[in-house]
């Protein structure tokens, strides 16, 4: 069992160390937003946070290529937190004085908050190590390239980034939550999602005499009925497997069996530990029912990212965190949501736990992510540093 201490949680602890920040913060993002850069191409923006964090005599870490990491504190790590620093290619329609100054790429997923948001917790952290030290490590992992397939979060664990790491966090701008408000789930928080092509080959021939050809759009057929049905009884219904085909093509002419046809479509999955099982029976499955026709079956699974699975401690200590920066009311539980997000990787063998963070301005204009005219509420900015900044915090005081 474990003993909650009866004295009060700090509360605002790290505002008073903000403040004096926060106008460089929001600069920073600024910038950054209208210097956007591509997955793998972060060049500029890892080196401005080098220089920044260098600055504050921290000692920045490169990653190969872009991206970076940086420990503030002494001894043990007690936490990581992660932020994503790539744009999209998508065109900037906001209208906004610190718009894109790259034409087709902008941050339309809210990554330059999120590095700012990084950026602001380390220069909070390493100002209260100066003060008194800090009792352990904070490490801060800049990732780059979160938006393509595979994504960056994988290089960088290859690199070591998690060597000695017992949890992180991460946190993701939600345009649906108000500013002020921030979305947690204990469990799955996005989706996995993987991409199925088929091709299926075989003797053509006459439609009077299938005996004598290897009838494939009956086999294909087969494929786009079965393949969800037998994954509906062999997989947990609960899991949301769902097999959707979304492109099936084969043949010219009313009497005759071409000789070879195409299919295609998404595996979606809202567990993690079904999407690998899935995966599994999927690929034995389509060899399965394709083989009493004798069709040759090429099959062309690739495998997307599993869902982001919150755990109940660190999204327990994110919710405490939020509570004690911004107030009482400032938790909402957020949807699961169908998208993907390469910072399940992280959680792979680690507790942690990504958090949504509200930018849409109360009654303002409803948006969306990776739309060319996302404008989110900067205060949101101040506030993701706050929360992440303190459930950082509070791991340190369990070293
Ligand atoms: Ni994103």
């Amino acid at each position: 069992m474990r003993n909650y201490s009866t004295e009060a949680e700090p509360t605002t602890l790290v505002g008073p160390w903000l403040e004096p920040l926060l106008p460089e913060l929001i600069a920073f993002r600024r910038d950054l937003h209208a210097h956007p850069e591509l997955s793998f191409k972060e060049f500029r923006t890892t080196d401005k946070l080098a220089r920044r964090l260098e600055e504050a005599g921290l000692k920045p870490r490169r990653l190969e290529g872009t991206g970076l990491t940086v420990d503030i504190g002494d001894g043990p790590i007690a936490t990581a937190l992660r932020g994503d620093i790539d744009a999209l290619p998508i065109i900037e329609e906001t209208g906004l004085p610190f718009a894109s100054k790259h034409h087709g790429v902008t941050h339309a997923c809210g990554h330059d908050v999120h590095t700012a948001t990084m950026l602001g917790a380390a220069l909070v952290l390493q100002r209260m190590h100066e003060e008194s030290p800090l009792r352990g490590t904070v490490r801060i992992i800049f990732q780059p390239a979160e938006e393509t397939m595979p994504g960056g979060a994988q290089s960088c664990i290859d690199q070591g980034v998690l060597d000695g790491v017992p949890r992180i966090f991460a946190l993701h701008c939600d345009p649906r939550i108000e500013v002020g408000k921030i979305g947690t789930r204990i469990g799955a928080i996005t989706s996995a999602s993987d991409t199925i092509k088929i091709e299926l080959t075989g003797r053509g021939g006459h439609t009077s005499r299938p005996h004598l050809t290897e009838e494939l759009v009956f086999a294909l057929a087969q494929i786009a009925v079965n393949v969800p049905a037998v994954l509906s009884r062999r997989v947990d219904v609960r899991s949301g497997v769902s097999v959707v085909w979304g492109h099936i093509s084969a043949g010219s002419a009313p009497n005759a069996i071409p000789a070879s046809g195409y299919m295609a479509g998404t595996m979606r999955c809202l567990d993690r530990d079904a999407w690998h099982n899935a995966g599994e029976i999927l690929d034995e499955v389509i060899q399965q029912i394709a083989a009493p026709y004798g069709v040759d079956v090429h099959l062309e699974h690739t495998r997307g990212v599993p869902p982001v699975v919150n755990s109940e401690h660190e999204t327990a200590l994110i919710e405490a965190a939020a509570r004690a920066e911004i107030g009482e009311g400032a938790v909402v539980l957020t949807p699961q949501s169908m998208g993907g997000e390469d910072f399940a990787w992280f959680l792979a063998d680690l507790p942690g736990a990504m958090m949504r963070l509200g930018t849409k301005t109360p009654g303002g204009e409803e948006y969306d992510l990776h739309r060319g005219d996302y404008i989110l509420d900067e205060r949101a900015l101040g506030l993701g540093i706050k929360v992440l900044t303190a459930a950082a915090l509070r791991t340190l005081r369990d070293l």
